[in-house]
């Protein structure tokens, strides 16, 4: 056990729960320097045609829905000019890795797989915890895009519903520069929409469940310095603005759903068999 009975109490409550200094400086470190080696060897002329073709949708579906088990460089929205050149450095036009560095890359999988992080897996309720997949976020400079109002079991479904974010922040997250924003105690309402591959498997669709607009009175901003972990509820709804300030806002972030849930064939994350889930 890891968590307080207060801490696990409180997560219950909200929906979130913030662990402050819960990562070394170092580490933190490490793992920023590792995903700008990344994004340094990565071959960004597949994905510029992605943003320049006509075929945009269907390459980046493509692209999108093979990264299960894979280490891919996705650009921000507003990367590129209207002729398709960036329009900052190949490292601040990086949205986000994903989705498999814990599993392919030797630093973010040591990173990722401590007894520390299976405790609190199982504070918060796994009993077969496994890591689904692995983000690193940028959200650079000017360019970072804003999230929308979200929960995340939307995007990783497991019946019945299991998925909680373990979110790291590698830099202090401000107002300033774009940080999450929760609804205190909104886990406690029914998942509003469902994120899925369609019949053929070439593209995703969204369908809506409840379309209510999101109860936002309570919504309070989640500002951490660096170092923080926040464990998010699947049902929790969050969201953060575009990030306008000259300084990025780097996070890492997991997603772990309970191995004895079941797995949809739906799910746009799909990992072949010989690669399982893994938990800690
Ligand atoms: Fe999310």
């Amino acid at each position: 056990m890891l968590l307080t009975q207060r801490q696990i109490k409180s997560f219950e409550q909200n929906g979130y729960l913030v662990l402050e200094n819960f990562v070394s400086q170092e580490d933190c470190d490490k793992l920023r320097g590792r995903a700008s080696k990344i994004v340094e060897d990565f071959d960004s002329s597949e994905s510029v045609n992605i943003f320049t073709t006509n075929e945009q949708t269907r390459y980046s579906d493509h692209f999108f829905l093979e990264s299960g088990n894979k280490i891919r460089c996705f650009f921000e929205e507003e990367a590129f000019d209207e002729n398709g050149y960036l329009k900052q450095p190949k490292e601040f036009s990086i949205n986000k890795i994903g989705h498999a560095m814990h599993d392919l890359d030797p630093v973010f999988d040591s990173f990722s797989r401590t007894e520390e992080l299976g405790a609190v897996a199982k504070d918060v309720g796994f009993e077969d915890p496994r890591i689904l997949q692995s983000m690193y976020i940028f959200k650079q400079p000017k360019i970072g895009g804003e999230v929308g109002f979200h929960q995340d079991a939307t995007f990783l479904y497991t019946e019945p519903i299991s998925v909680k974010g373990f979110w790291f922040a590698l830099e202090d997250a401000s107002l300033e520069n774009g940080c999450m924003w929760a609804i205190p105690g909104g886990h406690r309402n029914d998942l509003k929409s469902r994120f899925f591959r369609n019949e053929k498997g070439d593209g995703t669709e969204m369908e809506i469940i409840d379309d209510s607009p999101w109860e936002t009175s309570k919504l309070v901003p989640l500002e951490v310095r660096a170092g923080s972990m926040i464990v998010l509820h699947g049902l929790l709804p969050h969201m953060s603005h575009a990030n306008r300030s000259e300084r990025t806002r780097h996070a890492y972030t997991m997603h772990i759903i309970e191995g004895l849930a079941d797995y949809p064939e739906w799910n746009w994350l799909q990992r072949p068999t010989e690669m399982p889930l893994r938990g800690f």
